[in-house]
């Protein structure tokens, strides 16, 4: 018994190689059924709890007041930010700030925009598409997965067409975890001086557009509004790295796990095919399935309690989204990729409550269309190869995936 508590307590699910060798499962399995909210004295990162039952993650989303997300308290990832080279941005932020801030950008994403924009995914798609190589290996994560959300973050900032993988570079900047000896940044110094050369860049970009009348742009939204337009440098480059991760790697992963799902579940492959009329439900299953974002951190402004666990002023709370996903009490057969599931949109995957994902509409329709344009062709894939995963406790990545079409 005595054992079995030790063993307990020494869970760590804040170590990245867990996600990178996609050993995470087990784990969490155990946490749920023996210690939902669970105490980690020691890690990389410090004490923290972590969340991993569907209903307390949703129980902390819902109280912001109690489970802050301020950047001062720490932010919104189990690592601190660190001291001197803060980020802010609205979602690192509580009310009131973080309404006015998110209400400036919310209609690039709004329904009538959303409808706007159809007829460019579904031409950029099946460009991408037919230009694919047939009986060739080829990377799918660079071929499909980025090129598409790459365009779709130049349109949403009307950048500069021919800069445009200066964005992904930036993405993939923002969210490096540094200690990675496959990073793309290396320190906190080098991040910070990339993301100073970003910032340098869209102020360029910003200037011009402030001058102008209103455009239908996030830049141009941000120059324009008074909740935005005067943001100090470092919540300036926070907010656009905010925007740029958020539309990108999110998406970016979604593309390619749903591939790896259904090539892995040759059952539920042809149902789709007999079936298109599940490819809303499709995507939504895969975005729970994969969980592209693993979790989000609160801090408690108060002592609390949450599932008869005690929490003091000032402790880190970790919701593990990827395991509230996976809880069997709250979804059937949770480990399982189902496409017809009944309620498939039940999932912590965008998260809850005020910080809920803004642009979920826009990544489900990038997501549909691709599925829709890929049954059009009946495209058969195979794997080539295993995926190569990205080592990070925060976004659940996929950096290259090789695939064949088949004839
Ligand atoms: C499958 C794709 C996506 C997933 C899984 C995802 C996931 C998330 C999650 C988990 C959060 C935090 C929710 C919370 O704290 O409760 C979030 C927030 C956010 N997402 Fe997404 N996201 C996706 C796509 C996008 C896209 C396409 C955009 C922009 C075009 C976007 C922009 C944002 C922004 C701006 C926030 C901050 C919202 C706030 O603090 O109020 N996301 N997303």
């Amino acid at each position: 018994m005595a054992q079995a508590l030790r063993q307990l307590a020494s869970i760590d699910v804040s170590d990245p190689t867990l996600y990178q060798d996609d050993t995470w499962r087990p784990l969490f399995t155990q946490l749920r059924r023996d210690d939902p909210v669970h105490y980690c004295e020691a890690s990389s990162y410090g004490p923290y709890w972590s969340v991993t039952r569907y209903d307390d993650i949703f129980t902390v989303e819902l109280d912001h007041e109690t489970y802050s997300s301020a950047s001062e308290l720490g932010g919104i990832q189990v690592a601190d930010q660190p001291k001197g080279r803060e980020r802010g941005s609205f979602i690192r932020m509580d009310p009131p700030r973080h309404t006015a801030q998110r209400r400036t950008v919310a209609p690039i994403v709004a329904p009538s925009n959303l409808v706007n924009l159809e007829a460019l995914i579904r031409k950029r798609t099946s460009d991408v598409l037919d230009a694919l190589p047939r009986r060739e290996t080829f990377d799918w994560v660079e071929r499909v997965s980025i090129d598409l959300t790459n365009m779709m973050l130049a349109t949403l900032f009307d950048f500069p067409w021919e800069d445009r993988m200066k964005l992904t570079w930036w993405s993939d900047v923002a969210i490096a975890n540094v200690h990675s000896p496959d990073a793309v940044v290396h320190s906190e110094d080098e991040r910070f001086a990339e993301l100073d050369r970003m910032g340098k860049y869209f102020r360029g970009l910003w200037d011009q557009r402030a001058e102008r009348s209103p455009s239908f742009d996030l830049i141009s939204m941000l120059a324009h509004s008074d909740a935005t337009r005067n943001m100090d440098p470092r919540e300036f480059v926070g907010t656009l790295a905010l925007l740029i991760v958020g539309g990108n790697d999110t998406t970016r992963n979604s593309m390619s796990a749903g591939l790896m799902a259904l090539v892995e579940n040759p059952a539920q492959l042809e149902l789709l095919r007999a079936r298109h009329d599940l490819i809303p439900n499709l995507v939504s299953e895969t975005i729970r399935y994969h969980t592209p974002v693993l979790h989000m951190r609160r801090t408690a402004t108060r002592d609390t309690e949450l599932a008869g666990r005690r929490i003091a002023k000032g402790d880190k709370v970790v919701m593990w989204y990827i395991s509230g996903n996976r809880d069997e009490e709250k979804i059937e057969r949770a480990d399982a990729f189902i496409i017809d599931r009944n309620k498939p949109r039940q999932h912590l995957a965008f998260g809850a409550g005020i910080h809920r994902c803004v642009g979920d509409r826009l990544a489900e329709q990038q997501l549909r269309i691709l599925w829709e344009e890929i049954l059009a062709r009946d495209l058969r894939f195979e794997m080539m190869g295993p995926p190569v995963r990205l080592y990070s406790n925060f976004i659940r990545g996929i950096r290259s995936l090789p695939v064949r079409i088949l004839d």
